[in-house]
């Protein structure tokens, strides 16, 4: 198969392209990235001179760059091009339209005009809102996006439902849980938990810290996602989760007792806008129709994870500096400085 991966410099899309370069040695992939603060040259160091693989750099909102990209044609469009963080979506929403929903118009639109046999949108199970303490997101809940991110990526996917419907295009959607693993950028939880601690710097917990996530490794997401693009039903979405609901102190807790920090790193911050409570995927539907699990056990995982951000020190070091720290003073500056006076008003 020849593949087009948008999104491929960023963290699933990097695990993407190499898994599947790994997996099937006759497929070839072009991946369009157009390497925004989040994407990242290095994260595709072990292919890049991969003769079956050929780096463009580019904007999938531009239609000339994307007809480029697909060049004499591809067999499957893989959309994983996204601004991806809720807390920048909160500040500003501008990038997430334009990437998120216009992007993918572009990619929908020139899959249709190049023939491309299948397309697959990368979504997240947070269009479907938050839930109380029990129940899990099914393919069949309402959407109920509730931040500018979540309300972008569900816009694209009922933008590619009605291509689909529309114009018949071969598409599919998976939606899947909060994904951990090597390459993520450390403005997620759990590598910015993981970075912090490793240079000694507090860990920023939102609000009680009790919010709940449902972990999955990257690499079963990956691999959910490319039996999907391979095995599944046209016009379909599938549901991924790892079936691993975590709160977010707990989470914390691990990270600091693995790396042998103390648990005063912990910092209870102000919470964030509209913060959902809890998430969980219900993936019986790919479990039953394609025969999928995920995997890896997450204790294991969140180690081995743990392990790769302490042995890449130059990888985030390099990551986290420059525009990364007009960022971080942006985000957390004013927060944890308010966070170190309750501290010393609780002593
Ligand atoms: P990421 O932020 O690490 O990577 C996004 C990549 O897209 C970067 O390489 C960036 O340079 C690129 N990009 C951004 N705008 C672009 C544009 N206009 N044109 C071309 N490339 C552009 O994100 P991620 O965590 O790897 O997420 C990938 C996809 O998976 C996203 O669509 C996201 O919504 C979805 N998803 C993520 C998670 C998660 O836990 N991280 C869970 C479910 C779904
Ligand atoms: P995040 O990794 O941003 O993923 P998402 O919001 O898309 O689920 O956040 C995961 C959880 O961790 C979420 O409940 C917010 C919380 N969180 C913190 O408590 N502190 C932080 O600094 C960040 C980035 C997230």
């Amino acid at each position: 198969m020849r593949l087009l991966v948008t999104g491929g410099a960023g963290f699933i899309g990097a695990n993407y392209v190499q898994q599947v370069l790994a997996a099937h040695p006759d497929d070839s992939i072009v991946t369009l990235d157009l390497l925004t603060y989040a994407g990242n040259l290095a994260n595709l160091e072990s292919v890049l001179d991969d003769p079956r693989h050929r780096f463009v750099r580019g904007d999938i909102a531009d239609r000339a760059a994307v007809a480029a990209a697909i060049g004499d044609g591809v067999d499957a469009i893989v959309n994983f091009a996204a601004e991806s963080h809720v807390d920048r979506s909160i500040a500003d929403a501008g990038a997430f339209l334009a990437t998120n929903v216009l992007g993918t118009q572009v990619l929908l639109d020139a899959a249709r005009a190049h023939g491309v046999g299948r397309f697959l949108q990368v979504s997240t199970d947070e269009v479907y809102g938050s839930l109380g303490p029990s129940g899990a997101f099914s393919e069949e809940t309402p959407l109920a996006p509730n931040s500018p991110y979540a309300a972008s990526k569900a816009a694209a996917d009922l933008l590619v439902r009605a291509a689909h419907h529309t114009h018949g295009l071969p598409a599919f959607v998976t939606r899947c849980s909060n994904n951990y693993g090597p390459y993520q950028f450390p403005e997620k939880l759990i590598p910015l938990f993981v970075t912090n601690a490793l240079a000694d710097q507090p860990l920023p917990l939102y609000g009680d810290g009790r919010q709940v996530r449902d972990w999955i490794h990257v690499e079963d997401h990956c691999r959910g996602i490319d039996l999907v693009l391979r095995e599944g039903r046209v016009g379909e979405v599938y549901n991924l989760g790892g079936g691993n609901e975590r709160e977010n102190i707990e989470i914390a807790g691990c990270i600091l007792e693995t790396l042998g920090k103390p648990r005063s790193l912990i910092r209870h911050v102000t919470d964030r806008l509209g913060h959902d409570r809890r998430y969980a995927i219900d993936a019986r539907k790919i479990e039953r129709e394609l025969g999928w699990k995920p995997r890896r056990d997450f204790a294991r995982g969140l180690r081995d994870t743990i392990e790769w951000y302490r042995a890449h020190r130059a990888w985030w070091e390099a990551v986290r500096s420059g525009a990364y720290l007009d960022y971080y003073e942006g985000m957390y500056g004013q927060r944890l400085r308010g966070a170190a006076g309750a501290e010393e008003d609780r002593t």
